[in-house]
């Protein structure tokens, strides 16, 4: 089984989100089962650099008037994972971001640079055999890979079935008119069937609509999407096609992610030896520059600071519990006005809250090990993984109860594993905040919840048995 998967980021050469945790390790996993998985992805600027020389390097020519196109054939050293990387110095070698520039707006030709990234993994899936190595499934993640599902319906060939993953809806890729010439595609995929959004043309719609099979992170956002409230106007294209619709949980890869083998963190730790975590939060409070008390719970965030995450709810509804000798610490940019908003509350409560505007990695794993809790208030969350994370480490998870986060997250009961509340406002956040002081005056009964989420398992391993299923549901007969 032959499959070419197609991301604008993967871990560890590019991240900004979680897709690139999943593009860095569903792969592997569904690799080490036997499938023969190959990556493809731009190579933007300092990516060639990382990887060992191109086995063989192929020009495609100048279809969008740009450039020459030229796929490298390479693999991930770490893994051995085959990875194509599709190269324009126009398009893809530029200072700022993969999607955005340096002052945090989009490119102006995301249009052209990603319809170029998306006709080669087309060119690829539908011409692989005079390469070599023709897929039989081109694996669609999010809207950047989505024009190359318009491409192969354009073509009118026979070509690979089309497996399209929705991280996230919300970013549908639509852009005007005018600009359509631009993508070289043929009128026929521009209709209310194809990719016409609203006025515009959307290379998610595109994914959407041409694929034989489209998959999300987890359960309930599958069944979110189907309706106008979180269908940001494409549940009316999706409710029609939901018998090809399946929500597969998103994994973890442990190797990266647990506390017995995170080379970030200073102390590990595992379920049997749970009071070592208290020297990573000593270490934690020390880096951020706040005292090293562990009387008080030690609340944090890492995200992306957009308007999905509902971010904005915490400030306010934090205080009480800042005013009682709560804790917070803060990494994450995005949105200028959120991240004010945390500085404020920085210089508001300077020996309590310690905020860090940027993106780090390793800063993030310090966080996962050293925090009480993790908070995720997300207005809707496809699947999230920072919850799985937290699980891991034995930090209680506080989310709303939405996407993924409602799949995993669990308050009452048994196997109760953190904190969840059911509106995004202060009042019901600030609530579950309280809940949570309370609970930290039981430390038998906080212990009870940490191990329960610690015993979890999320790993990908868990979750290649589905894939593979869909996979084979799709294979020629
Ligand atoms: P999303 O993809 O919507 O951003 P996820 O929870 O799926 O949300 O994945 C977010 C990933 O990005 C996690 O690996 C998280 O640790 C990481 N992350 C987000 N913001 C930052 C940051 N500022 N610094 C380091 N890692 C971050
Ligand atoms: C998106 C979603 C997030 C999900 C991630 C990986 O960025 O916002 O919920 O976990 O993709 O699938």
């Amino acid at each position: 089984m032959k499959i070419l998967f197609a991301a604008s980021e993967i871990h560890p050469l590019l991240k900004t989100g979680g897709l690139a945790d999943v593009a860095g390790a569903l792969p592997l996993a569904l690799r080490q089962q036997g499938a023969d998985v190959r990556l493809i992805m731009p190579a933007y600027r300092g990516i060639v650099e990382k990887l060992p020389p191109a086995q063989r390097t192929t020009n495609l020519g100048n279809p969008f008037d740009v450039g020459d196109l030229i796929l490298l054939e390479t693999h991930l050293p770490a893994t051995n994972t085959p990875i194509f990387l599709v190269q324009c110095q126009s398009l893809f070698e530029r200072e700022g971001g993969p999607y955005l520039d340096s002052f945090g707006n989009d490119y102006w030709d995301n249009h052209i640079r990603f319809a170029a990234f998306s006709w080669v993994c087309a060119t690829l899936a539908q011409y692989g055999n005079l390469y070599g190595w023709q897929p039989d499934i081109l694996h669609l993640n999010d809207w950047q890979t989505g024009f190359a599902a318009a491409y192969l319906k354009s073509w009118k060939l026979r070509h690979p079935a089309i497996v399209t993953t929705v991280h996230n809806l919300r970013y549908n890729g639509s852009f005007p008119l005018d600009s359509f010439a631009q993508t070289r595609l043929s009128g026929d995929v521009l209709n209310l069937h194809g990719m016409e959004f609203y006025g515009r043309y959307s290379a998610l719609k595109a994914a959407l609509c041409f694929a034989d099979a489209i998959t999300t992170v987890s359960p309930t956002y599958a069944q979110e999407i189907l309706t106008s409230e979180y269908g940001d106007g494409l549940d009316s294209t999706l409710r029609p096609r939901q018998d090809r619709l399946h929500g597969i949980l998103n994994g973890v890869d442990y190797d990266e992610w647990s506390p017995e083998k995170d080379a970030h963190i200073e102390q590990h730790y595992n379920l049997e030896t749970l009071d070592k975590k208290q020297q990573n939060k000593l270490a934690l409070l020390r880096e951020s520059d706040l005292p090293e008390d562990l009387n008080a719970p030690l609340f944090a965030v890492v995200s992306r600071m957009t308007e999905q995450k509902g971010l904005d709810l915490i400030p306010g509804a934090m205080q009480h519990a800042l005013a009682q000798g709560a804790k917070l610490v803060v990494l994450g940019s995005g949105d200028k006005w959120l991240e004010q908003d945390y500085l404020n509350l920085a210089a508001q409560y300077p020996n309590q809250v310690a905020v860090r505007i940027g993106y780090d990695e390793s800063y993030s794993h310090r966080i996962q090990a050293g925090a009480d809790v993790f908070m995720i208030p997300s207005r809707f969350e496809p699947c999230g993984l920072t919850q799985l994370y937290a699980l891991k480490y034995g930090t209680l998870p506080l989310v709303r109860r939405t996407g993924g986060l409602a799949d995993t997250v669990f308050e009452g009961g048994s196997d109760a594993n953190g904190f969840t509340f059911e509106h995004a406002n202060g009042a019901d956040l600030s609530y579950a905040i309280a809940r949570c002081l309370t609970l930290w005056g039981d430390q038998d009964a906080w212990q009870q919840r940490q191990r329960n989420g610690m015993g979890q398992d999320h790993s990908w391993q868990s979750k290649t048995g589905a894939w593979l299923q869909l996979y084979r549901s799709l294979m020629p007969r």
